[in-house]
């Protein structure tokens, strides 16, 4: 009985392993025969539901509140639009928080940071990047991977922990946008800002 018993045990670990390892690699199969057409539509999903619209891509000011431009997608602070002035003692205390009405602009104690342009435009955009880079960013916080710390309100946490096939659909989709040419300014440090 004992034996019979041990025998099925074995069977049945066997079994898990070769099932184990059947699920394993059916996953890794799958992440691997994306086209790169499926590659980048899975990049506009995590994209869209990652929120990156929010804050990257300039907004049509709508009575319901903004909606992005599908026109300038994920192109950054406008160049063109002029920043209002900032009474920064609201700020500076660390009680709040601002956004510009197309959230591309915030203030905070970190100073005023701008949404970058994430379009393939190779001097004003991430054109030039390569995956590699891309990923190194995201995974550090770093400025290029090796630079300067992303500031906020970029939520690049949120992607830290990303697979490496989620990163790279990510990556994938940025760089099949249409080159779009907006110069977005350099964050301003508090130093440089005005108390009233
Ligand atoms: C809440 C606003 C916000 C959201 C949401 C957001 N970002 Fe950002 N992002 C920023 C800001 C602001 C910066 C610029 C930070 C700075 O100047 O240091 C930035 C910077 C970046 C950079 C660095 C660009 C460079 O030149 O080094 C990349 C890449 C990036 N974001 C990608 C994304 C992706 C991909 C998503 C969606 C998963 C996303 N961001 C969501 C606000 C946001």
């Amino acid at each position: 009985m004992n034996k019979k018993f041990f025998t099925m045990s074995v069977i049945l670990a066997v079994l898990l392993v070769l099932f184990s390892f059947q699920i394993s690699s059916t996953t890794e199969q799958k992440a691997k025969d994306l086209t790169k057409q499926e590659l980048i539509k899975r990049g506009e999903y995590l994209v869209r539901f990652g929120g990156c619209n929010d804050c990257h891509t300039p907004k049509v000011l709508t009575p319901n509140g903004p909606v992005p431009d599908k026109a300038r997608l994920l192109s950054g602070h406008p160049s063109d639009s002029k920043m209002p002035d900032i009474d920064y003692s609201l700020v500076d205390t660390g009680k709040w928080v601002l956004f510009s009405p197309d959230l591309t602009l915030a203030v905070g104690p970190w100073g005023v940071t701008f949404a970058t342009n994430l379009t393939t435009d190779k001097q004003t955009g991430i054109g030039l990047w390569t995956e590699e880079i891309f990923i190194n960013s995201m995974r550090t916080g770093k400025h290029m991977g090796a630079g300067p710390p992303i500031l906020p309100p970029m939520p690049w946490f949120n992607l830290e922990h990303l697979e490496d096939e989620d990163l790279k659909a990510i990556f994938a989709y940025l760089q099949s946008l249409k080159p779009i040419k907006n110069l977005v300014p350099a964050p301003i440090p508090p130093s440089q800002l005005k108390t009233k």
